[in-house]
């Protein structure tokens, strides 16, 4: 099998794998970064949101081989470059999640609109939070938080 050289969190790692392994399972199963979640595998829940180059992707959609050697992979684990993130603290005092399980992909996604807008308005949060879902209804607590990141 192929080897691939990626470097996830600052680190670099050489993963073989078969060229058509979506990211996510490379980053859960071969690296053993769990906190990024597999939930759809069809582009449409966002829990499996990373970061290629500071943007936020779908790691389900993306196929080990087509991922360049010079690609920066951020996930989950990440971000905090030294304890927790903002998004992450804010997270937590607002008590964001319920279950869960979608919470990483929407973490994920805040810290991206927030480094693009870090003042952002309703219709900013909307727009970039509109792919990632959450079945227990957190909206508007992930609201909450993304403001209080921003302050
Ligand atoms: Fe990737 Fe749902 S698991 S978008």
């Amino acid at each position: 099998m192929p080897k691939y050289i990626l470097t996830i969190n600052k680190k670099q790692h050489i993963v073989e794998a078969d060229p058509d392994v979506p990211l996510v399972w490379v980053l859960r199963d071969y690296v053993g970064l769990k906190g990024t979640k597999f939930g759809c595998g069809i582009a449409s829940c966002g829990a499996c949101t990373i970061h290629l180059n500071g943007n936020p992707v779908r790691s389900c959609q993306l196929k080990i081989a087509t991922v360049p050697a010079t690609a920066k992979i951020t996930t989950i684990e990440g971000i905090g470059e030294q304890g927790l993130h903002s998004v992450q603290q804010a997270w937590l005092e607002l008590q964001v999640p319920q279950c869960g399980y979608c919470q990483s992909g929407q973490i994920m996604s805040a810290v991206a609109l927030l480094r693009k807008k870090p003042n952002p308005i309703d219709k900013d949060i909307d727009t970039a939070m509109a792919g990632n879902l959450c079945r227990c209804g957190t909206y508007e607590r992930i609201r909450q938080a993304i403001y209080r990141a921003a302050e």
